[in-house]
């Protein structure tokens, strides 16, 4: 069962530096501030060498960026299901555009999440793949289209059909399965957009991690959910 709820906000911080070591925690912490004061649940997916250290100081839910479908041991350089739970993770991306996985260690993956309780969120670039991660049954998609991740025109504006066609797919394939949007989501104009195309939140990076406010563009982003 889920910890994600929807709709949500998922803040994924890559490994950019405004939002690593020190500056994760911080971060983390106003995403928190931010959730408790508008009533709009955030996620966060801190840089893997922060996640343990981000876990231990939040509540919100905090995600794994990737996971590989491997086995703790002799797995050097790898990040097991395991290593993720016990940095005190409830979730993970998978698949995300810069992070690709193979369908069958995704569909493995999503499988060994649900016997221990984590959520899963894998991200997709297309139609297609929208309607194939579907179909593995994970609590959501993303869907991104690579060319507009880190750009300055959303998703919702570059190309609504591509998430509107996603939610089509997605919920025909699997009826309860969340949906997100992200690439180039920058502000609450953007979010209220993605929720009009059907979707269930969105999931975005450097709108937020770049921004010389990090806690105003939150609560611009969290006013698109209309709380
Ligand atoms: O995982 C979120 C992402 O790939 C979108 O990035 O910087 O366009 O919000 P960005």
């Amino acid at each position: 069962m889920t910890v994600l709820k929807r709709p949500v906000i998922v803040v994924n911080f890559k490994t950019y530096i405004e939002a690593s070591g020190p500056k994760a925690i911080a971060l983390a912490k106003t995403c928190e501030s931010v959730a408790g004061d508008t009533g709009v649940p955030i996620a966060v997916a801190p840089p893997m060498a922060d996640l343990a250290s981000v876990a231990q100081a939040v509540k919100i839910p905090v995600l794994s960026q990737h996971m590989d479908d491997v086995k703790p041991g002799s797995t050097t350089g790898h990040i097991p299901l395991e290593s993720v739970v016990g940095c005190g993770a409830v979730g993970t991306l998978l698949n995300h555009s810069e992070r690709r996985m193979r369908i069958a260690d995704i569909g493995s993956l999503v499988g060994r999440c649900k016997e221990s309780g984590l959520s899963t969120i894998i991200c997709t670039n297309d139609i297609g793949v929208t309607r194939a991660c579907a179909s593995l049954e994970p609590d959501f998609v993303a869907i991104e289209p690579p060319e507009l991740i880190g750009g300055d025109v959303s998703v919702t504006t570059a190309n609504p059909a591509i998430v509107k066609d996603s939610v089509d797919v997605a919920r025909k394939v699997c009826p309860n399965v969340g949906v997100l949007c992200g690439a180039g989501v920058k502000n609450g104009v953007d979010v209220a957009k993605a929720a009009e195309l059907g979707t269930d939140g969105v999931l975005l990076a450097s709108g937020v991690a770049k921004a010389s406010d990090q806690r105003k563009v939150l609560l611009d982003l969290a006013s698109g959910l209309g709380k």
